[in-house]
């Protein structure tokens, strides 16, 4: 198959991450026969530095007209005192907002290789931590209005609004994700304070009469952050609304003790999406070679899968990372005693090597 890859390097550590996984894909396509086209884009704070705006018309564009678009990570301290509208991050919010890709998923599992990395106690982590968050994104508190005004005094607002049909087709994903699971869904709302989570929950409980298989049950964001820690064993599949899903899915990844091996995709009605690893940039060992990259090249065996219906791809590149772990590498983050610590490149060499 012929497909193009628009390939968003971004900030700090991004261009050091996103490259290996462009060299696994690239023997994927070897090894496969496919054959993969690569448009650059630049987002975030170097294109705030560069044009002055962190996602022109034309990278948007570049992305629009791919297959599929794989990203490494955007932001850092630099660009921390602009204005929202030049922010490195707005520059992927637009992005979501305009590719429509309203439903993000973000698994958060254990490989029983790093079971040890985990901040939590072994007696719970030997429960299981196998769950999916389903989290709306395109709507929500960070696509309403914002307004910061001095006069009459000052103050700040930020609109958080729900759309009927922007909770309904969420919560299918998720009923859907649930059915291809073990088919629990569990729906995350603030429904004893907010408006848009009484009408979330109505919404989920009509919905969930089309799927008799798949059990529901309701969680307050609160009690969920709480729950995650104390038992995640309980939890299949999360769906929630943009914010809480921001924070849980980092809740999430820290318990399984490895944020750097976490992927994620971003779909909306086609089978073009966005895939990036769930970390951030992290300005702090950029360019040092210090980096995981094994969160974006995971990312990009879910673009096999998910956009490119090329499973057994996807697969490959799964078994080669746990063949990675069960050799003994780690990089630095997931570093522990008697194992051998590698950097960025040399990790996606020896997943290259493992690649069949
Ligand atoms: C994430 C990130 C983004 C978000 C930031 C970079 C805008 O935290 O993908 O979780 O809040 O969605
Ligand atoms: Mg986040």
């Amino acid at each position: 198959m012929d497909k193009k890859i628009a390939v968003i390097g971004g900030d700090g550590i991004g261009p050091e991450i996103i490259s290996q996984a462009q060299r696994v894909l690239e023997k994927i396509a070897s090894l496969y026969g496919h054959r993969f086209t690569y448009e650059e884009v630049e987002m975030g704070g170097c294109a705030v530095d560069r044009y002055q705006d962190p996602l022109p018309g034309e990278m948007l564009r570049r992305c629009l007209e791919a297959d599929s678009v794989l990203m490494g990570a955007v932001g850092g301290p630099k660009w921390n005192g602009l204005p929202g509208d030049l922010r490195p991050e707005k520059g992927l919010l637009r992005l979501r907002g305009a590719m429509k890709v309203y439903s993000n998923n973000r698994p958060a599992k254990i490989w029983p290789q790093l079971a040890g990395a985990s901040p939590l106690k072994e007696e719970i982590v030997s429960r299981g931590i196998d769950l999916m968050i389903v989290r709306e994104l395109t709507g929500g508190l960070y696509f309403g209005e914002h307004t910061t005004k001095q006069e009459p005094e000052p103050q700040a607002v930020d609109v958080m609004s729900y759309h009927e049909y922007e909770i309904e087709r969420i919560c299918r994903i998720g009923f859907e994700t649930a059915r291809k699971r073990r088919g629990r869904l569990c729906s995350v709302d603030k429904s004893n304070v907010l408006d848009t989570s009484r009408l979330w929950k109505k919404i989920v409980h009509r919905i969930s009469e089309e799927y008799p298989d798949v059990e529901l049950t309701d969680m307050l964001v609160d009690n969920c952050a709480m729950q995650l820690v104390k038992d995640p064993s309980q939890f299949d599949v999360i769906v929630t609304e943009n914010m809480f899903g921001d924070i849980l899915s980092d809740e999430a990844s820290m318990i399984t003790g490895s944020i750097g091996m976490i992927p994620s995709s971003s779909l909306g009605d086609g089978t073009r999406g966005l895939y990036e690893p769930i970390h951030g940039s992290a300005p702090d060992i950029a360019g040092q070679d210090r980096a995981n990259p094994i969160g974006t090249i995971l990312s990009a065996a879910m673009m096999l899968r998910y956009s490119f219906n090329m499973a057994k791809e996807a697969d490959a590149i799964e078994r080669a990372v746990g063949a990675f772990l069960d050799d003994g590498y780690r990089t630095e983050d997931i570093m522990s005693e008697g194992m051998r610590q590698v950097g960025c490149s040399r990790c996606g060499e020896l997943i290259l090597e493992r690649l069949e």
